[in-house]
């Protein structure tokens, strides 16, 4: 498992010699965009790295892009792997200790999702400050790779503190309107029925969707820190009449993204 992460380090480092990107960037449904303003920008698409595996959804490109970002040097994913396209977790922890060894400290996850919110419909934007993990499984399931961080660990400030104090700081001057709160992860791949949404409610969810956790679990094991904004692409299942469709994370999720840029500059700015 150590090797797979190790391999594909190699292989990207050959790509794009003497670069040492500071922040890692994961780009979710419909986000992709935001790579194509990374300046010297090398591409790899992910069917070229060791270990690294296609994506198969709509609106996740599938390429991994080395370039700088306002100046900060950093790597980007765009497009994610799910557990319901079928992968295990040695693809997770592939992904995500690749940015690590590649030399990253600072992980920005993005994502869409549904809100449990009528007054934060589509088109917001929701920084995350904590998770619950639905999904029913576990990336570090298996023996615990002491190279990258010990077998327990805790899961107090998944989410750092002091990034999120600086996206807020960042959102406030760009005057862009930041929601805050508690991200469900589901395994998916349906939608949630408008009972699943309401048990949700009660247990204090904000947001829901069928990604981030895993990766986010990787990071904090091997010591990388983490923020993470949703792009809310709709209100969750039963909450209005629409059916919901992918089709609509995509359309939603490419709106948000403007914002969502805009929020990622300013971010490094202040790295
Ligand atoms: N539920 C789960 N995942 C999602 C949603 C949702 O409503 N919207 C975008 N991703």
């Amino acid at each position: 498992m150590t090797e797979a992460a190790f391999n594909a380090k190699t292989f990207i480092q050959k790509q794009k010699p003497n670069f040492t990107p500071k922040l890692g960037l994961i780009l979710g449904s419909g986000l992709s965009e935001i790579a194509t303003s990374l300046e010297d920008a090398t591409v790899i698409p992910y069917g070229d790295i060791p270990g690294f595996i296609q994506t198969t959804i709509s609106g996740h490109a599938g390429v991994l892009t080395l370039g700088y970002l306002n100046g900060v040097p950093a790597v980007c994913l765009q497009g994610r792997i799910h557990y319901y396209e079928g992968f295990n977790n040695e693809t997770v922890k592939t992904y995500i200790r690749t940015l690590k060894l590649l030399g990253a400290e600072i992980l920005f996850l993005t994502n869409a999702a549904g809100s449990l919110h009528q007054d934060v419909p589509a088109g917001n934007l929701m920084m995350i400050t904590d998770h619950i993990n639905f999904q029913g499984h576990n990336p570090l399931i298996g023996p615990n790779d002491e190279a990258f961080g010990p077998r327990f660990f805790g899961m107090e400030e998944a989410y750092d503190l002091e990034l999120r104090e600086l996206l807020t700081t960042v959102a406030k001057n760009l005057e862009l309107h930041l929601a805050q709160g508690i991200y469900a992860a589901l395994l998916g791949p349906m939608f949630e029925t408008p009972a699943e949404i309401r048990a949700l409610r009660l247990l204090g969810v904000d947001a829901v969707g069928m990604s981030t956790v895993p990766e986010v679990i990787v990071a904090r094991h091997c010591g990388l820190r983490v923020v993470a904004v949703s792009a809310i692409t709709n209100l969750a299942a039963g909450m209005n009449k629409e059916a919901l469709t992918h089709e609509d994370t995509l359309l939603h999720g490419q709106k948000a993204a403007k914002i969502m840029q805009k929020l990622i500059f300013g971010f490094t700015k202040g790295l």
